[in-house]
């Protein structure tokens, strides 16, 4: 029974659907489990570059079977114009590739509304979230006014039931600020259309995951998101809404104890945030340009969802010992080793200290990490490019050293070493 998850150990866009491409070559079913279109996932095959948001990554292959889970939350119009824009890169999806769980959520305008007036009304103390309703569609689920994938099933109803949730909305949009006020009428109208282009794909996706197992099947599960913006345990309140550790695989997904047999955390060879909240390994300036980019290469650290300018720092092996804990990570997979040429040195950080108090572990957790200073180590850097490299001894002694010092300080083995974008641009040890 082989079930896998894939996770992004630092703050999101560590390069988990490329990762995810790689191992979904072998896998029968790719499973998307928490959060929504938040997630910007790139695959690059060749000269397509797929950027996927609610879909699993895992879909580009064409022998997969798709499946949404039931933590998920999910905007039909995006979902919709996404399988388009698949479909027309060439990849079929069909009823039999696609299964959305019954149980997942649905974001609705209303859900996008709430989120941009809650950050508005945030101020300084923004969070900086994408603006896709993720956080009000989680609300409103653990409110248990939340609207269900199933309510398409019964197109009538739906309608009104929407057409009511929009209305409650738009009295609560009237309490902020700058009033803004929804057409409950046209969003219900639109949600009852996407309904019926949905409904066949709208499965119990829980027990297909369940007797796929049964059956020897190989399910690849894909984070989306990164440990510290998991809900509990991410850098709260600069976090998302849900559970995007592994165990929110088997919660989202609806499988049980027992059933996971490996954990792969995905790792930016530096370390990138986009939002606000700490980040003690943030670089400024030249520094920070240099392993940003300018945005002229697509694989530059701007948002995949947003555009927006990532913050960028040096590899903090304190916070990645804690995702190891909290995801019960087996083994890594270092991406954007290529970004890293040409720097003279590099630095990890291995501790954090506070006075004269230095510390291997987070005392207290991630949420305030303002009080410590991290403590680095220097290590040589290379010259060479290693993008076209495709072997372990290959790569220059001092990027060997740098993957080493990670396995070191985390105490797992890297076996996946991601030199590039594309699809073959990897080592495998
Ligand atoms: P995800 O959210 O974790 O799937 O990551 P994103 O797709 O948001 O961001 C990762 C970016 O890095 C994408 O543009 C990828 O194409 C790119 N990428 C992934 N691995 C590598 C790599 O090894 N080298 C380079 N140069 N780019 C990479
Ligand atoms: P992938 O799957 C990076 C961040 C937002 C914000 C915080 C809350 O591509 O790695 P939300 O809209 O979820 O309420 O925003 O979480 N965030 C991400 N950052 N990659 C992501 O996804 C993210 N999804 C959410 O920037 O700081
Ligand atoms: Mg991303």
């Amino acid at each position: 029974m082989p079930f896998s998850i894939v996770v992004g150990a630092q703050w999101g866009d560590e390069g988990k659907g490329r990762v995810v491409d790689l191992l979904a070559a072998e896998a029968d079913i790719v499973a998307r489990y928490y959060g929504g279109d938040n997630a910007g996932h790139t695959v690059t095959v060749g000269d397509k570059t797929f950027k996927l948001h609610l879909l699993p990554s895992g879909v580009v292959h064409p022998h997969t079977i798709g499946l949404l889970g039931n933590g998920m939350v999910i905007n039909p119009a995006i979902l919709l114009n996404e399988m388009d824009q698949v479909r027309q890169s060439g990849v079929s999806l069909t009823t039999d590739r696609i299964k959305i769980s019954h149980a997942a959520h649905l974001i609705t305008p209303g859900h996008i509304a709430l989120d941009t007036a809650l950050e508005q009304a945030r101020g300084r103390q923004k969070i900086g979230t994408t603006k896709r309703g993720i956080g009000p569609a989680y609300t409103a689920k653990v409110t248990r006014s939340g609207l269900r994938v199933e309510q398409m099933l019964i197109p009538e109803k739906f309608e009104a039931v929407v057409k009511n949730h929009i209305n409650q909305v738009n009295s609560q949009l009237g309490g902020f600020e700058e009033q803004m006020s929804l057409d409950a009428e046209k969003i219900a109208q639109d949600y009852r259309g996407y309904a019926d282009v949905l409904a066949p794909y709208i499965a119990e996706v829980g027990l297909f995951a369940y007797q796929a197992l049964e059956q020897g099947k190989f399910i690849l599960a894909e984070g989306a998101q990164g440990t510290l913006l998991d809900l509990d345990h991410g850098t709260y309140p600069y976090v998302t809404s849900s559970t995007p550790t592994a165990p929110g695989a088997l919660v989202g997904l609806g499988l049980g104890i027992g059933t996971a047999n490996r954990v792969i955390g995905v790792v930016k060879a530096f370390q990138t945030r986009v939002g606000e909240g700490p980040f003690p390994t943030e670089l400024s300036g030249d520094a920070a340009v240099r392993l940003r980019g300018t945005g002229e290469n697509d694989w530059d650290e701007f948002g995949t969802t947003t555009g927006r300018p990532r913050r960028v720092g040096w590899l903090d092996a304190v916070l990645l010992r804690y995702a190891v804990r909290v995801n019960g990570i087996s083994e890594l997979a270092i991406t954007k080793l290529d970004i890293l040429s040409g720097l003279d040195s590099l630095k990890i950080c291995t501790n954090y200290q506070t006075g004269d108090e230095v510390y291997d572990n987070l005392p207290w957790g991630p949420a305030d990490l303002s009080q410590y200073q991290p403590v680095y180590e220097d290590i040589p850097g290379w010259e060479e490019d290693v993008s076209s490299i495709r072997s372990w001894n290959e790569l220059p002694d001092q990027a060997q050293a740098y993957i080493t010092r990670v396995e070191e300080l985390t105490g797992l083995p890297v076996n996946i070493i991601s030199v590039g974008p594309e699809r073959s641009q990897v080592i495998i040890r």
